[in-house]
């Protein structure tokens, strides 16, 4: 979750860690997710699923629990599903006040930033995968106009019910900040990234706003943007980085450790386990070039990389590779 926009290094901060505090064992999660939104059930029906049944790991709770002697920073951050949509739950009526106000509604400006970079090519649909309260996918909706159709994904139902009240909200009373959605609503749906209920070479453009640094195997929920965008299509990722300038970065961190968790606390009393897991998911989550690679690893090329705000927000964007001998797409209103 991205309740601030700042980041503490790893080893910088000093959290006290008590393995008390890890639950013993988490259930897998991998309960099969319900598709809420009419309009996608059509296409669900008439493409079966194709998403590879891959074994899910609760892997990071096993390992902090075996390594006793590590610093709490440097532990793996507890990323199961179980977890992170229980968190989510958690923090979902309370999620976009703390965003816009914590980030200075920065974070405004980054998504408008990130559907600027969007690569139309045309009319298929696009997908928004942890889309939470819905903000990106409504912002792409407002872009691309009814022609074009959004599906906004998650795996957290109280953050989708949040998404739908708001759209709701911008269709009937549309202000001078929210402005009306487009005519052919966002979709949004129930689904878990890291196997997406849709078949391979069926989305224009993939995007994730803030959302992969949450998802339990990053491989994974990378090949699954990859594997339903469509040949030609983008990859887009928009996650918080860790700033590189000397001064700026040390102010970000303070900002991180002794600012934010305590406008946070006063604002909303029982989100602290929900600080300490965005600080360390934060720190530890791969940024600028590692991430780039992992991309790669994924399958995508023309991996490229834009920092913004000093390097606290970037935006990655790939494409799936074309056929060999396939014409190449170009992007509706060219190469950006
Ligand atoms: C920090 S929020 C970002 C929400 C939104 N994209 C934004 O820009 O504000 C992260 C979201 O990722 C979702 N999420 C995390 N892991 C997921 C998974 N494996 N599948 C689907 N959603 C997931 C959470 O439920 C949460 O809504």
């Amino acid at each position: 979750m991205h309740l601030g926009r700042v980041c503490g290094s790893r080893g910088r901060l000093a959290l006290v860690y008590r393995p008390s505090m890890l639950p013993l064992a988490y259930p897998s999660g991998n309960r099969p997710m319900a598709i809420h939104a009419s309009g996608v059930k059509k296409l669900l029906v008439s493409c079966p699923l194709t998403s590879p049944a891959h074994a899910r790991v609760d892997s990071t709770s096993a390992s902090e629990r075996s390594m006793p002697n590590m610093p709490a920073t440097e532990m793996p951050v507890d990323k199961s599903e179980s977890r992170v949509r229980d968190m989510f739950r958690q923090v979902a009526p309370r999620y976009d006040l703390m965003n816009h106000l914590l980030s200075l509604n920065i974070d405004r400006y980054w998504r408008w930033r990130a559907v600027r970079r969007l690569a139309l090519i045309d009319d298929s649909p696009i997908l928004d995968v942890c889309t939470g309260t819905g903000d990106l996918a409504l912002a792409i909706g407002r872009r691309v106009g009814p022609g074009v159709p959004v599906i906004g994904s998650d795996f957290c139902g109280a953050m989708l019910r949040i998404a739908r009240d708001k759209q709701a909200r911008q269709r009937s009373a549309p202000d001078a900040d929210e402005r009306p959605a487009v005519d052919g609503p966002v979709q949004f749906l129930e689904a878990d990234s890291q196997s997406l209920p849709f078949p391979a070479d069926t989305f224009q453009a993939v995007t994730v706003a803030f959302g992969l640094r949450n998802v339990t195997d990053t491989d994974r929920g990378l090949a699954e943007m990859t594997r339903v965008c469509k040949p030609g299509g983008q990859v887009m990722v928009l996650e918080f980085s860790n700033p590189t300038l000397p001064g700026f970065r040390q102010l970000y961190q303070w900002y991180f450790a002794h600012v934010l968790p305590r406008i946070g606390q006063a604002l909303a009393r029982n989100d602290k386990d929900a600080y300490r897991y965005l600080q360390k998911s934060v720190g530890q989550f791969p940024d600028g070039p590692r991430l780039v690679e992992r991309m790669v690893a994924a399958g995508m090329t023309r991996v490229s990389y834009r920092p913004l705000t000093g390097g606290v927000a970037t935006i990655y964007t790939g494409y799936k590779p074309e056929p060999v001998g396939g014409e190449r797409t170009i992007p509706r209103g060219g190469v950006r």
